[in-house]
């Protein structure tokens, strides 16, 4: 447990009055509980003043059911924080608390007039919201020193997490810096991103032991982040990579700019398939893929729910083995080229007109030319008919992609391509 210290420009060298306060963090599913003052804005983690005789558990218990109706369990308490003000000392103990159960609110008369309400915001918002407390300087020093203090306290909060989950020596390379959790990963991996690294989190189960081999070798021939370290331990595999940085390139700006997108990605795709393979340290061939295909068929691991809507059922295949003897029987001639893999708008990071960074590599290796291109026309496809963000570009066709790299498409190898996807 850590103890620190915010001395106030204005605080007097002895203090002659404490105060002591409890605090709890209580985050689920990426929220965290905050209380709303609707009449002034303020926003602040639930908790208050220890009163005669209580423990600090029993405090934060209490003042939580009181602001927000929620019954919590304290587990562990991982800050004090001292605050120096005037003649003052104000301690606040934050506790890690879990929902425990509904309870009753109990307001002051004070906080019915502020309005309080309880909140679950985002955490990384929340951590955005309290960072900005020197803005609130000239308007209200209790307002400034007050979200300094929450700001302090979220950013010991996530580091404290890190601390406990991460190896050794990853949790040392951070060193200790502020990260926003990025919810984009769809994999079942955790990212979180640092003002210049990224943390990508992946179960063993998912990770392939290859892939800094892989990366190191990319490194220097197309643009992918660097690996700073990468570690293993029973559960997860812990990739800290460079930050690229840039917008993904189905960021809003681009898909207004489809012209735009459509050759910068025209040009990714040549890119990779300039790059020499001899000597690339892993192959994707058919032969692999549909070995690794079979494998998930075998033990019931393809979603049928994720595919395509035509792919299964009524005018489509029966199920994930007759699709797959079908990709046997219907094998196409292999054009061989470095490929991406995962050829998805999120997975290529642009910046100035260029790719600025290849992300999300498990799947690159020399693999055929019409794996990129199958997944970039549907990832294109969806991207723009609404069926990620929810908005449509009516006027899109992804055929487009064809002009912009100036060839004809080949339907039977997209088919193939895209079917062969939906076993992974
Ligand atoms: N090295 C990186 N630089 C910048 N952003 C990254 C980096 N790695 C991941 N991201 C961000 O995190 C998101 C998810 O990472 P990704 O490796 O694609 O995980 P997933 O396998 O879950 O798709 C990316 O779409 C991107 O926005
Ligand atoms: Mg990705």
């Amino acid at each position: 447990m850590k103890t620190l210290e915010i001395l106030g420009k204005n605080r007097s060298d002895t203090y002659t009055k404490t105060r002591i306060c409890c605090r709890a963090v209580i985050v689920r599913e990426g929220r965290i509980l905050l209380s709303h003052e609707k009449a002034t804005g303020w926003r602040l983690i639930p908790g208050g003043g220890l009163e005669d005789g209580e423990t600090p558990e029993d405090c934060v218990v209490r003042e939580v059911e009181e602001e927000t109706g929620l019954i919590v369990r304290p587990a562990e308490q991982f800050l004090t924080l001292h605050e120096y003000y005037e003649e003052y000392r104000y301690t606040s103990h934050y506790y890690i608390c879990e929902a425990a159960g509904e309870g009753q609110m109990h307001l002051t008369d004070a906080e019915k007039d502020r309005g309080l309400v309880p909140e679950w915001l985002p955490l990384p918002e929340a951590v955005d919201l309290f960072s900005k407390h020197e803005s609130y300087a000239a308007v209200s020093e209790e307002k400034r020193g007050t979200y300094q203090r929450e700001h302090t306290a979220l950013l010991e909060y996530m580091n404290y997490l890190l601390e406990k989950t991460l190896p050794e020596n990853i949790f040392r390379l951070l060193d200790g810096k502020a990260y926003v959790p990025d919810h984009i990963g769809l994999s079942g991996s955790k990212i979180m991103i640092f003002e210049d690294g990224v943390l990508k989190i992946v179960p063993c189960s998912m990770a392939r032991e290859d892939t800094v081999r892989m990366m190191k070798w990319l490194e220097g021939k197309i643009p992918v982040p660097k690996v700073i370290a990468c570690e293993r331990d029973d559960e997860y595999q812990y990739l800290l990579m460079s930050r690229v940085s840039g917008q993904m390139s189905c960021d809003e700006y681009f898909l207004e700019h489809p012209a735009e997108l459509l050759n910068i990605l025209a040009r990714a795709l040549k890119m990779l398939w300039t790059v020499d393979i001899s000597g690339c340290p892993r192959i994707r061939d058919l032969d692999t893929e549909l070995e690794e295909a079979k494998s998930r068929v075998e033990n019931g691991l393809v979603d049928v729910g994720d595919a395509e809507p035509a792919t299964f059922g009524e005018g489509g295949f029966k199920d994930p083995e007759a699709l797959l003897e079908w990709l046997y029987a219907n094998r196409p001639d292999y054009e061989p080229v470095l490929s991406h893999g995962d050829f998805c708008l999120p997975n290529i990071i642009l910046n100035d007109g260029e790719v600025s960074g290849f992300i999300d590599l498990d799947d690159a290796g020399v693999g055929d030319k019409w794996r990129d291109i199958a997944l970039c026309h549907r990832s294109l496809k969806h991207n723009f008919d609404g069926t990620y963000g929810g908005r449509i570009y009516p006027d899109f066709d992804p055929d487009m992609l064809f002009d912009a790299l100036g060839i004809d498409p080949d339907r039977d190898k997209l088919r193939y391509f895209m079917l062969l996807d939906e076993l992974f």
